[in-house]
């Protein structure tokens, strides 16, 4: 197949670069709005732009890695927010192949008790959950054999993130107070990526939306901890505090925890505890 991946140079993107090399039967095209070593220019928000380069590589299938993803500047620019997480979709759903998008916990209140499954109603609290939502709509009203996983807590060895920024306030500061009352599932995108080809290697391609996360729960203060622990990092002391202590621009949601049952059923497959996820990226980051 000729698989085009958008959004490449960001944290999933790059994931989908290394484990492409693990799969070379089929032809990448790695784009993003910006050109990088092995990364074309293409804006997916550009309808002209995206057919004709579908139409001129004779793509097959879209992945689509690329995604307005800072949750505060989007609360102040939900139009641009919505061009790229919501309109954008409608570009890509309507090229007549194939579609795997990554969606967001955020499409729910975050008030659940229970993990949140795909047929659960959704009720984004907002701007970033309110664009996602939206594209997941525009994209199954062009394309509805689309594949959408939901994901949450996302980090890797590329680009910022809430493991890099642990590890780099460990090191500068004495103390660090971390919410405990949030409550989620941290997810390696390598873990993610793996999920994609899982999609993309099924000999049946099986359309709908999915969550995916790696196992497992706990506080960002436990991440914390852990991220800590597996550094080495012994100096800072790691406080548990309320997220009413610390200064949210923006409110996040308590419970984010997504029920994983039905991608482990249709795909057959077990998923990696995040710690071990956790272990995994370190060992990268070195
Ligand atoms: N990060 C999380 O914690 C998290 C949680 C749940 C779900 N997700 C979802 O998971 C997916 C992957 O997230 P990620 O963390 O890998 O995102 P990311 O690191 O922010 O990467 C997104 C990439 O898309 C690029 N992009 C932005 N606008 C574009 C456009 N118009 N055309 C083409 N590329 C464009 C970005 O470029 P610039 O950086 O230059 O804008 C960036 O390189 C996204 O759909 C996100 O919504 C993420």
């Amino acid at each position: 197949m000729n698989i085009l991946i958008t959004g490449a140079n960001g944290q999933l993107g790059n994931e989908m670069r290394v484990l492409s090399k693990e799969h070379p039967k089929h032809h990448y095209f790695f784009t993003d709005v910006i050109e990088t070593d092995g990364v074309q220019v293409l804006d997916i928000c550009d309808k002209a732009a995206v057919s004709a380069f579908v139409t001129k590589h004779a793509i097959d299938l879209i992945v689509n890695c690329a995604a307005y993803t800072n949750v505060d500047k989007a609360e102040e620019d939900e139009a641009t927010a919505l061009k790229i997480n919501a309109e954008a979709l409608g570009v890509l759903g309507s090229q007549g192949i194939k579609v795997i998008h990554v969606s967001t916990d955020y499409v729910f209140s975050g008030d659940e008790h229970i993990p949140c499954r795909e047929t659960d109603p959704v009720a984004p609290r907002t701007a970033y959950g309110r664009t996602k939502y939206e594209g997941e709509k525009r994209l199954l009203a062009e394309c509805p054999e689309a594949v959408i996983l939901r994901t949450a807590w996302l980090y890797s060895e590329y680009g910022n993130n809430f493991v890099k920024t642990m590890i780099k306030l460990g090191k500068e500061k004495e103390s660090l107070g971390v919410v405990f009352d949030q409550i989620g599932t941290p997810t390696y995108a390598a873990d993610l990526a793996w999920a994609i080809f899982t999609v993309i290697e099924h000999p049946i391609w099986q359309p709908g939306i999915y969550h995916f996360t790696n196992e497992g729960v706990c506080s960002w203060f436990d991440f914390t901890v852990a991220i800590h622990e597996l550094a080495g990092i012994t100096k800072c002391q790691v406080r548990p505090i309320l997220s009413e202590e610390y200064q949210y621009k923006t409110p996040r949601p308590h419970y984010s925890v997504l029920d994983k049952s039905k991608f482990k059923k249709t795909f057959g497959v077990t998923i990696p505890y995040w710690l071990d996820g956790l272990k995994r990226c370190m060992a990268k980051l070195g």
